[in-house]
């Protein structure tokens, strides 16, 4: 019980969100495209033929000017002595009713360093980002096939606010 409590202390005090290097950035690119085109498909909202063409214009879309991108906030997550890259964190702050608050549009821990902490040691690390950037709460979007991540927010007090349902009625 307290080895639990006092090695997830220990992995947050280990982790580190530093903002991502353009170099970062293509090599994030060249790997969320595809996989994000994926999950489209395999959630059922896009054609596999179209779904390369519509992730880029997403991406394209979301980030128009890079890393430059007004009101968005791209992190690497560097954790240990030697500071070793074990994912990513992207969030845009944006205006919800009468709150500005983050909302994550990507978090990847390389498959390499998976289940080991580092994701919920980097969402508590987010936490003081997100207050130090006057923002007062963090929203996000999971897949339904996702149960990975699904655990995870769970895991770290987050709640459903809404719940998309679709039913495939023919072949796109
Ligand atoms: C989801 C993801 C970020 C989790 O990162 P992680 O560093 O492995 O997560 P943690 O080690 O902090 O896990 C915390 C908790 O989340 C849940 N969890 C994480 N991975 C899980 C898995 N594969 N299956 C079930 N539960 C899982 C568990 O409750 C876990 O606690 P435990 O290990 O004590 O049981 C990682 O699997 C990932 O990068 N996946 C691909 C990208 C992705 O899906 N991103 C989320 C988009 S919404």
């Amino acid at each position: 019980m307290y080895s639990y409590y006092f090695n997830s202390i220990l992995k947050e005090a280990m982790m580190v969100l530093t903002p991502m290097t353009e170099a970062q950035f293509q090599h994030y690119l060249a790997e969320s495209i595809p996989a994000y085109a994926q999950d489209k498909i395999e959630s059922g909202q896009w054609a596999a033929a179209q779904a390369l063409a519509l992730a880029t214009q997403s991406m394209q879309e979301s980030l128009p000017q890079g890393l430059a991108t007004p009101d968005n906030y791209l992190y690497t997550m560097q954790n240990g002595p030697s500071n070793t890259v074990v994912g990513m964190l992207w969030i845009a702050a944006q205006q919800r009713g009468e709150r500005k608050v983050a909302y994550v549009y990507d978090v990847i821990v390389h498959a390499a360093h998976r289940r080991q902490g580092h994701a919920s040691a980097a969402f508590v690390a987010l936490e003081q980002e997100v207050l130090a950037l006057g923002l007062s709460g963090i929203g996000l979007h999971v897949f339904a096939h996702n149960t990975a991540a699904h655990a995870l927010y769970l895991k770290l007090g987050y709640a459903a606010t809404n719940i998309n349902m679709f039913k495939v009625l023919a072949d796109a």
